[in-house]
């Protein structure tokens, strides 16, 4: 089943418009019309559902889920805590987060309680248990949307009295002794010596950098608190409604809170789908596929945006199909719910400038027209979706600790993070020819922290690889490559996945800045990659960190065919150890370490093979490596190369597949066909070539090969 639908808030329109709740029947009747089977409600309506101390209201709830169960839509409910209602911070204003530079937030938006507040977390849970009991026999509601956005706003941090007494608990619990504290965050350092509990702060407003271990434990119990208040949550939840599901929609490659954590006692993840400025379709792919990962099984895309934003630098107006070529993208990449944000434009609040399937005026929008067109290919479609998703033999590593170290630490100026986690677009070359791209290679001024982790993605998505990105804890044994882009953090848990992954035969790919800090955020007392160099056969002899304006280029060796690779910002000069049987495959060209490796090998004696990359490079230096790699380990490219094209595919237990061939470039092209294929979206055969109109989406099954 794909679930198919949108955001829709009846209890605005009951306010805003004259008719009142009288218009819940027409919306539903529309969004029928577009072949919607479910609606998302109420994630923001606290205040309307309990407008004083338990005292609840939910009638209007109840006839709003008739409404459109009439329709045959069914419904999911969101736990509406992010909008903690008027009298509940009037009774308590110090629910409000407090900034890491001291200073309260207002009221009046969402998302600013401060997770590890008593009163906060109490009246969360009794309203809750509340709608729980209300809904759980309703044979409506199929589930249950936790809060919103955990996170969002930049709300993951709070540095209030609460949550400083709540980090000295986290952290008696974590580590015993204040003893064993010093040691772990190494406080000889400038003197930080803690003798009494009490004394130590949260991370705020300092004259210089934190100490880096205090700093990322921070960070870590930030996340655990999200974590502790959403499984409050599903506790109860689970505990009433058995026979509903439990979702939260997350943020694509947002960092601040540890997504693997927070979505551990869900059902399955749901995430919300905006187009940042700089977005390209491979970056989209690639939250597409964290989002996969974070449970490693399909999602929801529970929010996908309609039309322009309200919060974007430039809040452009989506081309025609754009639409179209997002909701096929999702559905490609696993997702089996596509919820459209929202059903109308808002009259009030300040969101007004965010379009929506209706406008303002309750104009039907051509993304109302688009997304029924999907609605109706979907009804046909969905049986044969039944039971697939991506199967990837190729996996790259995300990990929280690594990204939140390199945050705190860039160590390029370049490398800064961005908090909502998006990518500063690291391939705007993407829509032209893919051989020009490669001369103009972009290197400068283009970087952060996902850089060095889009490169990768982006040489495989290019090669229509099928790729996860899933946790470095997680099970590797089913991948044929892995890839630790950024593994700067290294625990002795993933030390040991990672080789017991390459003992197994596997092929990994370490990245640069990777076995740098052990969970503590201290550095190593052996050479980088501290316990990685085990495996890569190599270590790092010094590292340098690049202006913009001084890049290098690699020289290759050992590898058949490679384009001219220019790496910036960061170089690592390697020291493959020939005892261990690693030898150099790349080395710097220029500048005082000219000829000196950038990249190794190692061949393990069981079979396995460690490629250890020390420079950061952008996806022509990961396609050099996969161009040789992929067909030596038998990885299956769906499609040959074609800019602005992404051939992506579902498969079922049995081998049987659904393959995605998405255009989103404005131009046409000409596919080349391995055998004939029906698009199931026209019906029509196709032989030897596929032409593509600009932005055409073909969808096609394929029996169980071989
Ligand atoms: C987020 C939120 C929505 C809404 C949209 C607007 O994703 O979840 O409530 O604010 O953005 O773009
Ligand atoms: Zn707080």
């Amino acid at each position: 089943m794909i679930y198919f639908g949108c955001d829709y808030y009846p209890e605005q329109w009951a306010q805003w418009l004259p008719e009142g709740e009288a218009r819940w029947a027409t919306d539903a009747r529309q969004m029928a019309e577009a072949g919607f089977n479910v609606v998302r409600l109420a994630e923001f309506a606290w205040a309307l559902l309990e407008p004083a101390p338990g005292q609840f209201d939910f009638g209007w709830l109840e006839r709003a889920v008739e409404a459109l169960a009439k329709e045959g839509i069914e419904t999911v409910l969101g736990t509406p805590t992010p909008t903690p209602p008027p009298w509940l911070l009037a009774a308590h204003p110090d629910i409000m987060q407090v900034t890491t530079d001291g200073r309260r937030q207002g009221q009046g938006t969402r998302r600013a309680g401060c997770a590890n507040h008593p009163a906060y977390q109490e009246r969360s849970r009794i309203l809750c248990a509340a709608l729980a009991e209300r809904f759980a026999a309703n044979p409506n509601v199929i589930g249950w949307q936790t809060d919103n956005e955990f996170g969002c706003h930049d709300s993951a941090i709070c540095a209030c009295d609460n949550c400083a007494r709540a980090f000295r608990s986290w952290l008696q619990r974590k580590f015993g002794t204040l003893e064993a504290l010093n040691r772990a965050w190494g406080t000889a350092f400038w003197g930080e010596v803690y003798t009494d509990w009490a004394q130590i702060p949260v991370p705020n407003r300092s004259v210089a950098d934190r100490n880096p271990g205090h700093a990322l434990d921070y960070q870590r119990f930030s996340s655990d608190s999200w974590a502790a208040f959403h499984n409050a949550q599903i506790a109860i939840l689970r505990a009433t409604c058995p026979d509903q599901f439990v979702t939260h929609n997350l943020m694509g490659f947002f960092i601040q809170l540890d997504y693997y954590d927070i979505a551990a006692g869900l059902d399955f993840v749901s995430w919300d789908n905006y187009h940042h400025h700089g977005a390209t379709p491979a970056t989209i792919a690639a939250a597409h596929d964290h989002m996969w990962g974070v449970l490693r099984r399909n999602f929801w895309v529970i929010e996908q945006q309609v039309g322009h934003t309200n919060w974007d630098p430039y809040n452009a107006t989506p081309a025609p199909d754009t639409l179209r070529l997002k909701s096929w993208q999702g559905i490609a990449h696993g997702a089996d719910g596509m919820l459209y944000f929202r059903w109308r434009q808002a009259l009030a609040g300040s969101e007004q400038y965010t379009m929506g399937l209706l406008d303002a005026a309750g104009r039907k929008t051509a993304m109302y027209a688009e997304a029924a067109q999907i609605g109706s290919e979907l009804k046909a479609l969905a049986p044969l979706l039944e039971g697939t998703s991506p199967q990837a033999d190729v996996a790259i590593l995300l990990d929280y600790d690594s990204r939140w170290a390199l945050a705190l630490q860039p160590h390029n100026h370049l490398l800064h993070h961005q908090p909502a986690g998006d990518f500063v677009n690291p391939s705007p070359a993407l829509a032209v020819d893919r051989d020009e791209r490669r001369e103009l290679q972009p290197m400068v001024g283009r970087a952060h922290l996902l850089w060095p982790f889009a490169a990768p993605y982006v040489a495989l998505w290019e090669r229509n690889v099928t790729t996860a990105i899933v946790s470095p804890k997680s099970d590797l044994s089913k991948y044929k490559i892995v890839i630790a882009p950024f593994l700067n953090v290294v625990t002795p848990a993933v030390a040991a996945n990672l080789h017991a992954y390459v003992e197994g035969g596997g092929t990994l790919i370490v990245g640069p800045r990777a076995g740098f800090k052990d969970e503590h955020n201290r550095i190593f007392a052996q050479p980088q990659p501290g316990p990685l160099a085990g495996l890569t056969g190599s270590t790092v002899r010094l590292i340098d960190s690049l202006e913009p304006e001084r890049t290098n280029v690699l020289r290759w060796s050992q590898l058949p065919h490679t384009h001219r690779t220019e790496i910036g910002l960061w170089a690592e000069v390697l020291e493959p150890d020939a005892a261990q049987n690693c030898t150099p495959i790349a080395y710097y060209s220029t500048g005082w370490y000219a000829n000196q490796p950038a990249i190794t090998q190692r061949i393990t004696p069981s079979g396995g093979r460690v490629i250890h990359v020390g420079c950061l490079g952008g996806p022509i230096l990961y396609d050099n490596l996969l161009g040789w790699l992929l067909p030596l380990l038998n990885v299956e490219e769906l499609q040959a190369p074609v800019a602005g094209v992404e051939v992506a595919a579902r498969t079922a237990a049995d081998g049987r597949r659904v393959v995605f061939i998405i255009n989103h470039s404005n131009q046409a092209h000409s596919l080349t066909l391995g055998r004939p294929l029906v698009d199931l979206l026209t019906e029509q055969r196709h032989e030897r070539s596929l032409h593509l109109r600009p932005r055409q989406v073909v969808v096609y099954a394929e029996a169980p090969q071989g």
